[in-house]
């Protein structure tokens, strides 16, 4: 009965690709670029590898060992693994950075929307970079378009949730991840046609290590932990809905991959482009907006590769808010008891990410200023709240509470029946869990809150 009330995936592929399809989104399309642009490129892709294999893997696995164990959504798992309530805060720690997330990931999700109707109706047809940055601004506060082109993707969303786990998540995650692909390989073929793309692919594959310093270090771990949607449960609710049979040491490796090939991807479709055409890669979180559109109208069949590009954003945007949104309709079930059924909430959980989605767009408006906290926006503030703070101590939390208080007959990474060496790998993952991943992002929170020098002082004294 209890296995009943909780959904199931009916594949293992399909867990693969509805996790990867959550995991592949604005993150890898939109923020990577920009991100390695403004850290020096090549340097920076060296780090973000290594903190994906390093903590971004076993963070993915963690996730995956809770969920499957607990069959519970994030608000349920740490109480029904841990037999107490001591760490019901973390369940809630969750659920309200999914929310902040959702806050701000719709608003970006909501430009996509208008770029690809603009895209197809050919709007900034005659713009130049300078133009299009002025649309980006106008675009950008003008609330009551905004608005409404994030009502669009929160409708989509919620409809597929509706639909539950295999019939709404998993049966579009296996059509959209594989066309994703297919589309952004065409784009690579068709920017790798530009005279003088090799510029471009120097400075995304060419390592120049004097750049990497402690702050390149810090920016792609959360980077790292973004991209992968680690730290806040979303993973814990799709592996509660993995077959038991599922090996996951090889599905986190796969989920890992595949995020970590399309940033890569993303990467060899933008930069290629940036550098012939004399843009800056350091443009910002507007690099995709304004540099792109200004670029295709300089490349032949410029319609088409504007609009395919914004249909590519669009769908591995919508495959992460359903992730997102998961985490929150799971968690209101499981809190309410089951009182509320799926249906009532999604409902529950889309009328209040729309109030977060509102204030969020508000705040960017000068009308509506008292919105603000310390001058900044909430739409930034909830950016940073998560991926600097919430996200990071979630999945330290997440870490401890597998690598020390979770029995370690518990942690079942691979089915019985199979005993390749990958069975082999709980105890370097118990090590990696109780010191290096915690340990680390420890420093880096520190570091961060501008604690770690205070420190290195204190002990030399
Ligand atoms: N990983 C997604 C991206 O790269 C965003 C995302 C989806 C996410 N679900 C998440 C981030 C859960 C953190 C946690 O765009």
């Amino acid at each position: 009965m209890e296995e009943k009330s909780i959904g199931r995936f009916s594949s293992k592929i399909g867990v693969v690709l509805a996790a990867a399809g959550g995991a592949i989104g604005l993150g890898n399309i939109w923020k990577f670029p920009y991100v390695a642009g403004e850290s020096g490129g090549g340097a920076f892709l060296i780090v973000y590898l290594i903190c994906v294999l390093l903590f971004g893997v076993p963070l993915v696995m963690t996730e995956f060992i809770i969920g499957r164990k607990a069959r519970k959504s994030a608000y349920g798992a740490f109480n029904a693994i841990s037999g107490n309530k001591r760490w019901q805060w973390l369940g809630w720690w969750c659920i309200v950075s999914a929310y902040l997330i959702m806050g701000f990931y719709f608003v970006v999700t909501g430009w996509c929307c208008n770029y690809l109707y603009e895209a197809i109706t050919n709007a900034f047809a005659g713009l130049d970079a300078d133009g299009l940055s002025q649309h980006f601004v106008t675009i950008t506060s003008s609330t009551p378009r905004v608005i409404i082109c994030c009502v669009v993707p929160i409708i989509l969303t919620s409809a597929v949730l509706w639909f539950g786990v295999q019939k709404g998540i998993e049966r579009l995650s296996k059509i959209l991840l594989p066309l994703l692909f297919v589309m952004m390989i065409l784009m690579v073929i068709r920017v790798l046609m530009i005279d003088g793309s090799g510029k471009g692919l120097r400075f995304f594959f060419q390592t120049d290590f004097s750049l990497i310093t402690p702050k390149v270090v810090m920016v792609a771990l959360g980077q790292c932990f973004f991209s992968l949607s680690v730290g806040i449960g979303a993973l814990i609710t799709y592996g509660a809905y993995m077959p038991g049979e599922q090996n996951i040491t090889s599905s986190s490796l796969q989920v890992a991959i595949l995020d970590t090939l399309v940033a890569v991807l993303a990467g060899v479709i933008i930069f290629p482009a940036v550098f012939a055409f004399g843009f800056d890669p350091q443009e910002g979180p507007q690099l995709v907006f304004v540099v792109l559109p200004a670029i295709f109208q300089q490349m032949s069949f410029a319609w088409l590769s504007g609009v395919l590009f914004f249909i590519l954003l669009l769908i591995a945007a919508l495959t992460s808010t359903i992730s997102l949104m998961e985490v929150a309709v799971a968690s209101l079930c499981d809190a309410s008891g089951n009182k509320l059924n799926r249906h009532q909430s999604v409902l529950l959980a889309t009328g209040i990410v729309l109030v977060m989605v509102v204030l969020c767009v508000l705040s960017m408006t000068e009308k509506w200023e008292w919105l603000t906290i310390a001058g900044r926006n909430l739409f930034d503030c909830f950016d940073d709240l998560v991926t600097t703070i919430m996200m990071p101590i979630g999945a330290l939390c997440m870490s401890l509470f597998v690598g020390w208080f979770m029995p370690s007959r518990n942690i079942d990474l691979v089915p019985y029946s199979q005993k390749s060496w990958k069975a082999k790998l709980r105890p370097v993952l118990i090590f990696a869990l109780r010191w290096i991943v915690p340990v680390t992002i420890l420093l880096i929170l520190l570091n961060g809150l501008g604690l770690l020098d205070a420190l290195i002082g204190l002990f030399k004294h």
